[in-house]
């Protein structure tokens, strides 16, 4: 049947979309799949209508952040009858919410950074006490490091949240991690070959993930064998309680006991030629063109 890739989208991500819009189409396209692109919300149009009114029997849903990856177009495609990629509306919009993440992982036992929930009320002296510092000040709701920072005393914490809730009125600060990043693509119920991350910036920011040569991603992750498969086993884990399905990825990293801590769930992950998904499929033999048609195949209503 005819796939629709469904990217672009009016998030603030919507210009990392588009990018892994258009890789996924030609991947798709060069398997021989019959596939278009849906540009969502391009010049202001309905997002709804635009769906109503195209012709497709599945779609391969590749929006990030909001009105994409939240739960919201997979409602409508459910109501549409149509099989999509990825995760269903429930663990779209968990997986969205950095908050709900969290706590939902608390709740099963697994690993996540102290936190605590800013807003203008928060009586900062206490999350300091809490926290300490540095602490990463995040908006609930964005992706690729949007509206994040890294702050080390009070002026910063308020102009850090002052920033976070240009994006969102929900915002977290979370307790700084010194270690290493880690991130763990989820395809068909395994975990894909673990990268770590490196870059010389404050954190793995925008343009760390996107545009700076310096940024190093290394599959010689310097764990041991078991610390590899334990990491896989907890993004398993994460992934599932989340009820995520079909693929993802894992974002972790490790703190100073030399534990694992998790950051936060993808459910569409970026497909750039900069991503992380592609290149952990890569290094298990899985081409770009497999890597499409295998999530494609995954797709359900
Ligand atoms: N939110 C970006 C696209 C990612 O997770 O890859
Ligand atoms: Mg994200």
């Amino acid at each position: 049947g005819r796939v629709a890739v469904v990217m672009g989208g009016t998030s603030a991500e919507r210009e990392i979309s588009l990018r892994s819009g258009r890789a996924v189409l030609k991947g798709l396209q060069n398997a021989g799949v019959d596939a278009f692109a849906i540009d969502l919300g391009a010049e202001g149009a309905n997002p709804v209508a635009q769906l109503l009114d195209s012709e497709f029997d599945r779609a391969f849903l590749i929006l990030h952040g909001r009105g994409g990856e939240d739960g919201t177009i997979q409602g409508v495609l459910e109501m549409m009858g149509k099989p999509y990629t990825g995760s269903g509306v429930a663990a779209s919009a968990l997986g969205m919410d950095k908050l709900r993440c969290k706590q939902l992982w608390q709740g099963a036992g697994l690993p996540t950074p102290l936190f605590s929930v800013l807003d203008a009320e928060t009586d900062l002296d206490r999350v300091e006490a809490r926290l300490g510092y540095p602490v990463m000040v995040k908006p609930v709701h964005e992706g690729s490091s949007i509206g994040m920072s890294k702050v080390n005393n009070r002026a910063e914490l308020e102009s850090a949240y002052a920033a976070a809730s240009r994006y969102d009125s929900s915002v977290i600060a979370e307790q700084w991690v010194n270690g290493p990043e880690f991130t763990i693509a989820v395809l068909n119920d395994q975990a894909l070959p673990v990268i770590r991350l490196e870059t010389p910036h404050d954190f793995y920011d925008f343009e760390a993930k996107y545009s700076a040569a310096d940024t190093h991603y290394h599959f010689d992750t310097r764990l041991t064998s078991a610390q590899a498969e334990a990491l896989q086993l907890l993004a398993l884990q994460a992934f599932n309680t989340v009820g995520c399905r079909g693929w993802g990825r894992i974002d972790a990293m490790m703190d100073a006991n030399g534990s694992f801590q998790l950051l936060e769930v993808n459910t569409a992950p970026g497909m750039t030629d900069h991503s992380l998904v592609p290149m952990a499929a890569g290094e298990a033999g899985i081409s770009f063109e497999q890597l499409v048609v295998g999530i494609l195949s995954l797709s359900s209503a």
